[in-house]
């Protein structure tokens, strides 16, 4: 991401939208904001494409928008204000802090789109989508609350579907190829582009139910790297 100019006032000016001390709501999200029927999440939102549009379609829920790059974050914030959307609040910081903002049960939906894919195996646990995260997750969310995942990259996809599954998430929608038949929901920026080339877009959406795993540390993660995963699809697809 490149350094962007005038980054501090253009940070200010669209400080209606930057929540700065997202502890002091935690708990407190839909009353202090009481007009909302709904708090949604969207981890890693880059420039806000996703977080505008889906914040346009649904004015009854509260959106909140994490990023930690601000160079993305103020493009994203920008975008928000220009449309003069009030339903959409964004935090600057690290996913692995969301638990110090939002009480348990607190979100009803998280979205993570097309997330870095750490692709060496002593990097997995910094996947959005690793044990650890999953855990946070299900901690955030009520039973029967919905993590929503998109991306291109299929052995990234396919590592997150088997945490998501020995994690204990229901598999509700899973598609490896979401807009064969034409576009489908709202496409992010990097989505918009990926697809513009051609590639497949993965997305899976699952419920936290009674079984999923919330409490605990997960063990390492081992052979967790893409690049094999990667390996193995080719050859497996080579063979059929
Ligand atoms: C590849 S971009 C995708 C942006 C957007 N979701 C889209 O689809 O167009 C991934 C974004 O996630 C952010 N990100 C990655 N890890 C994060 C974390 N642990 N906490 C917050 N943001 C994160 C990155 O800074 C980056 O802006």
């Amino acid at each position: 991401m490149r350094k962007k100019p005038n980054l501090a006032p253009r940070m200010e000016r669209c400080a209606r939208v930057l929540v700065s001390e997202p502890e002091a709501l935690r708990g407190k999200w839909l009353s202090a904001f009481p007009r909302f029927a709904a708090l949604e999440l969207e981890i890693g939102c880059g420039k806000g494409g996703f977080t505008a549009a889906l914040a346009e379609r649904q004015p009854e829920t509260l959106l909140v928008a994490v990023e930690r790059v601000p160079d993305a974050l103020v493009v994203a914030m920008e975008r928000v204000c220009a449309q003069r959307l009030d339903n959409a609040l964004f935090l600057c910081e690290d996913a692995k802090l969301l638990e110090n903002d939002f009480e348990p049960g607190e979100i009803s939906r998280i979205y993570i789109n097309f997330c870095d894919p750490w692709p060496k195996s002593r990097d997995a646990k910094h996947r959005l989508t690793a044990p650890g995260f999953l855990r946070s997750y299900a901690r955030l969310l009520p039973v029967g609350g919905e993590l929503c995942f998109k991306t291109d990259n299929r052995p990234l996809f396919d590592w997150s579907l088997a945490q998501l599954r020995t994690e204990g998430w229901e598999i509700r929608e899973c598609s490896y190829d979401l807009h064969a038949n034409g576009p489908v929901g709202i496409m992010t920026d990097y989505e918009r582009k990926f697809h513009e080339q051609g590639m497949r877009i993965c997305r899976v959406a699952a419920v936290r139910t009674a079984a999923t795993v919330s409490e605990g540390e997960p063990g390492r993660l081992r052979n967790a790297s893409l690049a094999d995963a990667y390996a193995n699809q080719i050859s497996e697809e080579r063979e059929k």
